[in-house]
């Protein structure tokens, strides 16, 4: 697939996986991924996987992802993890402001925003979340809520650390439950959350940021989703757990 930027599928493994189960999925992964130049890998298993993880892939094509970070750096800040412990293990993105610590740990924007400028600050890479419950699209409010989120979330951020930012849209109807949003709606949110963006820093840099797709990703709706102009890659929940599924997608996506 000819894209403009170069896709980004990250799996998102969320409370899943104990070290050994991660090491086994990790190991498939590097077996049927090992080929592929054309996207990039990321995977983002429980803190408590990193480790064994890390060691795993060191000459593979699979990059490591961590699943939140705190804003802070040190100190007495029980059950955090600061950037330079993710730096350990060689992490190199963090998932932010995902949709369900924005909902059972009440996240908010300026909290994202204070994260995505630590992540930054220790040179690693943030994916911070977006997207609109099934409430809000239902009584049409899913620009205003994508552009509170993105101007709120990514606030304080200069246009370098812009550039090394990934967008991820994730309607939040679509997450977990089977349904997918469809290309054309998809397609339709990628394309506002870019304009906002041109809006809060400029077109260059908007044209350069990627825009992941989340919600319901699987082997058979990947292909359609990532052929969309503005859609740049995955961040990929319950379908990334196997080896099979999260190959498939990545496979079928090139
Ligand atoms: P899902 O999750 O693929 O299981 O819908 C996506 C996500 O929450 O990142």
């Amino acid at each position: 697939m000819n894209k403009e930027r170069k896709l980004i599928i990250a799996g998102n493994w969320k409370m899943n996986k104990t070290a050994a189960e991660a090491l086994d999925l990790v190991r498939g992964l590097k077996l049927e991924l090992a080929n592929v130049k054309e996207v990039d890998i990321v995977v983002c298993p429980p803190f408590t996987a990193l480790g064994a993880v890390s060691r795993d892939i060191l000459d593979s094509n699979i990059r490591l992802g961590a699943q939140n970070m705190s804003e802070n750096n040190v100190g007495a800040f029980t059950g955090e993890i600061a950037a330079g412990m993710l730096k350990e293990f060689s992490v190199r993105y963090v998932i932010l402001g995902h949709s369900e610590r924005r909902q059972y740990q009440k996240e908010s924007d300026a909290l994202i925003s204070k994260k995505a400028q630590a992540v930054h600050a220790a040179s690693l890479k943030p994916i911070v979340c977006v997207g609109e419950t099934l409430a809000e699209r239902e009584g049409g409010q899913t620009e205003k809520v994508l552009e509170t989120q993105l101007r709120g979330s990514l606030a304080g951020l200069s246009k370098d650390q812009m550039v090394e930012t990934i967008v991820a849209y994730e309607p939040v109807w679509a997450i977990g439950t089977g349904k997918t949003a469809s290309t054309g709606q998809a397609e339709l949110a990628h394309a506002f959350i870019r304009g906002v963006l041109a809006k809060m820093f400029d077109e260059t840099i908007a044209r350069r940021v990627r825009i992941q797709y989340g919600g319901s990703v699987k082997p058979s709706n990947a292909r359609e989703l990532m052929s969309q102009p503005d859609v740049d890659g995955a961040l990929v929940g319950g379908a990334s757990l196997e080896v099979r599924s999260f190959a498939d997608i990545i496979r079928n996506s090139i």
